[in-house]
């Protein structure tokens, strides 16, 4: 990595890559090393996403994920990152009530958490005046439109969003309204190409896409799913780069034979008392 991809990624450095029009980089991590392993291969933005609930904690949805929950792994991925910008995803409910509450819970992942912005799904009016206070309390926030999974229950399924001119007409709307909001940065999720790259070239502020096509200025995907280690369904827009899932059965299945065989621990892997000192 050059001297100057060391340099730590901030919000403003967010911005300056999509003016010069540099992709922007961001993987989820919910722990140290795999945290350890995404900042030290130069990826941009640690989201500490909820998703967490589902691919770490095996949760239905990401709807039961607690606040407590959100800090105690958000705090393990900042241990870890040097360089990467750490972002922490508001959980459901913890920004749905009054903004003194809402303000509260946000400023839990600067303070207790180490991370340097969070997360909200959603553009409602009162989403958009929470973020506005959320943003005047000095704390930096990602939209994220589309595709919201907090949903789940008023969406029925998880499907791509704006695929007719309505839909498209009303993300393009909120994403307009996030950036009027003060975000730093909008995720656009499960969305067509088209409409991607419509709001990308309109907003100033970047957008990352997953599940949104080629034509934003970053990427975002659950690491769990690019690397093959997570169980679940995966939908079209995943790549999986690695098989974690199929690597790490392998080895403890030969594991478990080794030990059942009596072949593991050999010597190499055995401690000896100390031989006595020749008198
Ligand atoms: O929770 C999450 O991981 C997310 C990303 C998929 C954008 O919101």
């Amino acid at each position: 990595m050059s001297e100057k991809a060391e340099l730590p990624v901030t919000v403003p450095s967010l911005q300056t890559k999509k003016e010069s029009k540099e992709k922007i980089v961001a993987l989820t991590a919910y722990d140290f090393p795999s945290a350890l392993i995404l900042d030290q291969a130069g990826v941009d933005i640690i989201l500490v996403g909820d998703s967490l609930g589902m691919v770490v904690l095996g949760y239905e949805n990401t709807i039961p994920v607690t606040m407590d929950e959100m800090i105690h792994h958000t705090k393990a991925v900042s241990r870890a990152a040097r360089r990467a910008l750490v972002i922490g995803d508001m959980p459901y409910f913890s920004f749905h009530q009054t903004e003194d509450i809402t303000i509260a819970n946000a400023s839990r992942f600067l303070k207790e958490a180490g991370a340097k912005g969070v997360k909200v799904e959603g553009a409602s009016e009162k989403r958009l005046k929470l973020i506005a206070a959320m943003v005047e309390a000095e704390i930096p926030v990602m939209g994220h439109v589309g595709l919201t999974p907090q949903s789940i229950h008023h969406l029925g399924q998880f499907r791509v969003r704006g695929g007719d001119e309505e839909g498209a007409r009303r993300i393009m709307d909120s994403a307009q309204k996030l950036e009027q909001a003060g975000v730093f940065a909008v995720i656009l999720e499960c969305v067509p190409m088209e409409l991607a790259g419509t709001i990308t070239r309109v907003l100033k502020v970047p957008t990352i896409g997953i599940g949104a096509g080629p034509l934003c200025d970053g990427q975002v995907l659950v690491f769990h799913d690019m690397a093959g280690y997570s169980t679940g369904y995966n939908p079209k827009f995943v790549k999986k780069y690695a098989d974690m899932q199929g690597v790490l059965t392998r080895a403890v299945r030969q594991y478990a034979d080794e030990v059942r065989g009596g072949i593991f621990p050999d010597d190499s892997h055995t401690y000896h008392p100390k031989k006595k000192a020749e008198a």
